[in-house]
C-alpha cells in the first residue's frame, strides 16, 4: 500500500489552516438572518476542530490530495456543532467555547431551529462528495453514527434520574454520544483517501476507544477544570445529576454514609449550586476517584493504540497519532 509520509508535525496546523479557510468561504449568508446567524456564531466560536481534522488527516494518510475531503470534513463539524448546540439546550448550559450558548444568547426557539438546520447542512456538504459509491459509503456511516449519537444522549438524560448505572453502561453511553463521531470522522476521511473497508475500519477502532478516552477526559474537567480555560461552566455536570465515571466509581468505593450523602445529593432537585458542587467534589476527593478515572481513560487510550498498531501505517504516523492522541489527554479545554 502506498501512505503519504508526513514531513512533520506541523500538518496538523497545515489542516487547521485550510479547514478554517474553506469554513470561512462558507459562511451562511442566507434570509433569515434570525435563522442562520447563530450558525454562523457557533461555527466561529471555534473550538478544537478535532473531528474535521481527522477527515482530513485520514484522507490524507492514504492520499497527498486531502483537499476533496473538506467537504465532509465541513459536514462532520457542522454536525458536532449542531449536536452542542441541542446538548446545550438539554443540560442547560450557559457556557460554550468561553461565550454564551447559543439558547442563552438567541432563546431556546432559535437554538433547536438553527440546530435542526445545521443538520440538513450537514448532509447537503456531505452530498457533494465523489463518486456516487463512496458518497453512498459515506452516507450509511454517517447515518449509523447519527442515530447512535441520538441513542446516546438519550441514554445521558435517562442516567440523570437513575442511581443504579453501572460503569459498562456509562462506557457504552459515552461510546454513543461522543466516540463515533470522533471514529466514523476518521473512517470516512480514510474512505475518501481510498483506504480499504479494511484498513478504514481499523482507524475507526482507533477513533472508536479514543473518544471514550475523550469523553472521560471531558467529564473530569467538567468537575476538576481551571474555569479560566475551560470555557464551558465547571461543576455543570454535577448540578444536572449527570453519571459521569467519577459518580460511578464513587459509589462503588463509598461507604454506606457516604453513598447516602451522595445520592441524596444527586436525587434531589439542586438548592444551593456552589454548595452541591463543592460537596459533591469534595466525596470525590476523598474517595480518590480522579485517579480511577485517569486509569481509565489510559486504558481507552492504550486500546486506541492498539487499534492503531494493527494498520499498516508506518511508524512515524503511528507515532505522530499517538503523540496527538496523548496531548489530547492532558489538554485543559
Ligand atoms: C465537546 O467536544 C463535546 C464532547 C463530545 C465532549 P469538543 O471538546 O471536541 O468541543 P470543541 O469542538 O473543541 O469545542
Ligand atoms: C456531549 O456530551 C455529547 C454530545 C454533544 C453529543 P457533554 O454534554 O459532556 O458535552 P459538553 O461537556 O457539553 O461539551
Ligand atoms: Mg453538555
Ligand atoms: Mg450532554
Ligand atoms: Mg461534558
Amino acid at each position: 500500500m502506498n501512505f503519504v509520509t508526513i514531513k512533520n508535525s506541523q500538518i496538523l496546523e497545515k489542516y487547521h489552516h485550510i479547514f478554517n479557510h474553506y469554513l470561512a468561504q462558507n459562511t451562511f449568508n442566507e434570509a433569515p438572518s434570525e435563522l442562520y446567524e447563530p450558525v454562523n456564531y457557533i461555527l466561529n466560536l471555534g473550538g478544537k476542530r478535532l473531528r474535521p481534522l481527522l477527515v482530513l488527516m485520514g484522507a490524507n494518510l492514504f492520499d497527498d490530495k486531502f483537499e476533496k475531503a473538506l467537504p465532509a470534513a465541513f459536514a462532520v463539524e457542522i454536525f458536532h456543532n449542531f449536536t452542542l448546540l441541542h446538548d446545550d439546550i438539554m443540560d442547560e448550559a450557559p457556557l460554550r467555547r468561553g461565550k454564551p450558548t447559543v439558547h442563552a444568547r438567541f432563546g431556546t426557539n432559535t437554538g433547536i431551529l438553527s440546530g435542526d438546520v445545521m443538520l440538513i447542512q450537514a448532509y447537503h456538504f456531505l452530498n457533494k462528495i465523489e463518486p456516487n459509491d463512496l458518497k453512498s459509503k459515506l452516507f450509511t456511516i454517517f447515518n449509523k453514527m447519527a442515530i447512535e449519537v441520538c441513542e446516546g444522549q438519550q441514554y445521558d438524560m435517562n442516567f440523570e434520574s437513575r442511581n443504579d448505572v453501572t460503569l459498562d453502561e456509562y462506557i457504552r453511553m459515552i461510546e454513543l454520544k461522543t466516540s463515533v463521531l470522533i471514529a466514523a470522522a476518521f473512517q470516512m476521511g480514510a474512505l475518501i483517501g481510498g483506504a480499504s473497508d479494511e484498513d478504514s475500519f481499523q482507524l475507526y477502532e482507533f477513533g472508536r476507544n479514543f473518544g471514550i478516552a475523550f469523553q472521560i477526559q471531558d467529564d473530569i474537567l467538567d468537575t476538576f477544570g481551571d474555569p479560566e480555560k475551560f470555557g464551558k461552566k465547571v461543576g455543570g455536570d454535577i448540578v444536572q445529576n449527570k453519571k459521569t465515571y467519577l459518580v460511578l466509581k464513587s459509589y462503588e468505593l463509598a461507604n454506606a454514609s457516604q453513598r447516602a450523602n451522595l445520592q441524596q445529593l444527586m436525587t434531589t432537585p439542586t438548592q444551593d449550586e456552589i454548595v452541591k458542587i463543592e460537596t459533591v467534589r469534595g466525596v470525590f476527593q476523598e474517595l480518590d476517584v480522579l485517579n480511577y478515572a485517569q486509569t481509565a481513560m489510559y486504558e481507552f487510550l492504550e486500546k486506541s493504540f492498539k487499534a492503531l498498531d494493527s494498520t499498516p501505517l508506518s511508524i512515524e504516523r503511528k507515532n505522530e497519532l499517538k503523540e496527538w492522541a496523548n496531548d489530547l489527554m492532558l489538554r485543559q479545554i
